[in-house]
């Protein structure tokens, strides 16, 4: 198949990328041109493990290609993806203004029938509007269909889950366009749920919502099991053996980050709203993630009496979460702001997100080079992000030689045994 993708965003990327690894002729276009000749070079503008060997040979085998051009890009194709950005509105509500400019620009250049594919996570309605937009401003002897085909990859294991993904939900009112999508994702060889495009749209939605309530609901347990002395991966191990419940995402921790979850809960609330539903439990999910995310900096001023003033803190672990160098919404963000106007000096070091990081925290932050200068001469160490590196912390040389270390673990990376030299918080342990 002869497919166009346009934005080359994570989601984008990955997409034509893996579409182009099975075999059919993809264009990526984005109209960022930095960007296009980065790609073109095979250089990913994203951390992704997988990611550039993957370009590099799809570049090579001419099956894949990047362009700042629209008209080229659309040239000949029997399908395109959308996968701009739908960056969240002040009210929560997704902004659509790149979907529905990309939708016109379809339209407009398309010479032959083409289904459109949306990747973006998108309001429930929206591929309708999608294809009044099409309709519009397509040419007449043109015919077009929408098809909703939602993305449910991790970073960090994007590349594999495309490959050994769950589910692909394909959501179409048009049987043809419905099975033409099913072809082309047929060699990835994961299950197909066909739907209809509004179902589809919802699935993406209640998906994240379901995943962001389990983490919420866990570090509430994990908040309780602090108070009456249990220990919540003890009971999250004895709730995932009920396979009805399952294992996954009964992490207890400093609360959910990322693309995705923040966006969508929000989202998905902003959609309720306009239905005239009031969606309470997620409500509750967002406020309870905002309150983890300030909770190992209510563990460190409790241990230091509620005064901070000149003491200084290494943080280990600034993205949102390990093999991404992802910042958004990161609870680094909130836990090095509550420090630092507290009176605190803040060391920190991750091992990927720093550039990102140096743009999206505050600039009162003495980055370092490796964790062992982030350790040295500071009060306590607060973990944020369970990167493999500073799992063995304990075993290193220079962490050796702190007298009476204090760390927090805001990811529970540790156990008993491993702290004991240490005064050590964690969560819900
Ligand atoms: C998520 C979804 O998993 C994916 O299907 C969707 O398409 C996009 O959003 P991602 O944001 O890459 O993917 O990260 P994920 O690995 O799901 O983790 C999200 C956040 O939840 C991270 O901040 C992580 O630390 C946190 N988390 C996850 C927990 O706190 N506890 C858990 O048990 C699991």
């Amino acid at each position: 198949m002869n497919i166009a993708v346009v934005g080359t965003g994570y989601v984008g990327l990955v997409t034509g990328t893996c579409l182009a690894d099975i075999g059919h002729h993809v264009t990526c276009i984005d109209i960022d041109e930095e960007k296009v000749a980065k790609l073109k070079r095979s250089e990913s503008p994203i951390y992704e493990p997988g990611l550039e060997e993957l370009l590099e040979r799809n570049i090579n085998s001419g099956n894949l290609t990047f362009t700042t051009d629209y008209e080229q890009g659309f040239k000949d194709k029997d399908v395109a993806y959308i996968a701009v950005g739908t960056p969240e509105n002040d009210d929560g509500s997704a902004n659509l203004t790149f979907v529905e400019t990309v939708a016109k620009q379809i339209a407009e250049t398309a010479q032959q029938d083409i289904i459109v594919v949306t990747k973006s996570t998108v309001p429930v309605g929206t591929n309708h509007h999608v294809l009044e937009v099409l309709q519009q401003h397509k040419q007449d002897h043109v015919n077009v269909s929408v098809v909703s085909n939602p993305e449910f990859l991790r970073e960090g294991s994007a590349i594999y889950d495309t490959f050994n993904g769950d589910r692909i939900v394909i959501g179409a009112d048009d049987q043809h366009a419905a099975d033409t999508i099913e072809e082309i994702n047929r060699p990835f060889n994961v299950s197909v749920y066909k739907t209809d495009v509004a179902s589809a749209e919802m699935i993406k939605y209640a998906s994240n919502a379901f995943l962001a309530t389990k983490i919420s609901f866990i570090n509430e347990v994990a908040n309780i099991c602090e108070r009456v002395g249990a220990n919540v991966e003890d009971v999250a191990i004895g709730m995932g053996m009920d396979d009805r419940i399952g294992n996954k995402f009964l992490n207890a921790g400093i609360g959910y980050g990322g693309s995705c979850f923040p966006k969508d809960t929000k989202a998905l609330i902003d959609i309720a709203k306009r239905v005239d539903y009031d969606f309470k439990i997620l409500n509750q999910v967002v406020d309870v993630n905002t309150q983890q995310q300030r909770l190992l900096v209510d563990k460190v001023k409790d241990h230091f009496n509620g005064n901070l003033q000149g003491k200084t803190f290494g943080v280990l672990g600034l993205a949102f979460k390990p093999n991404t160098d992802d910042m958004r919404e990161a609870a680094s963000i909130v836990v090095t702001k509550e420090l630092l106007d507290a009176g605190a000096t803040v060391k920190a070091f991750d091992p990927i997100a720093m550039d990102n990081a140096k743009q999206v925290l505050d600039d009162r932050i003495n980055y370092q080079n490796n964790k062992e200068d982030t350790i040295q001469d500071v009060d306590a160490i607060l973990i944020l992000t369970e990167w493999d590196e500073f799992k063995y912390l304990f075993n290193n040389e220079a962490f050796k030689e702190i007298q009476n270390p204090v760390v927090f673990d805001g990811r529970n990376i540790y156990n008993a045994e491993e702290v004991s030299s240490m005064t050590y918080y964690s969560v819900g342990r």
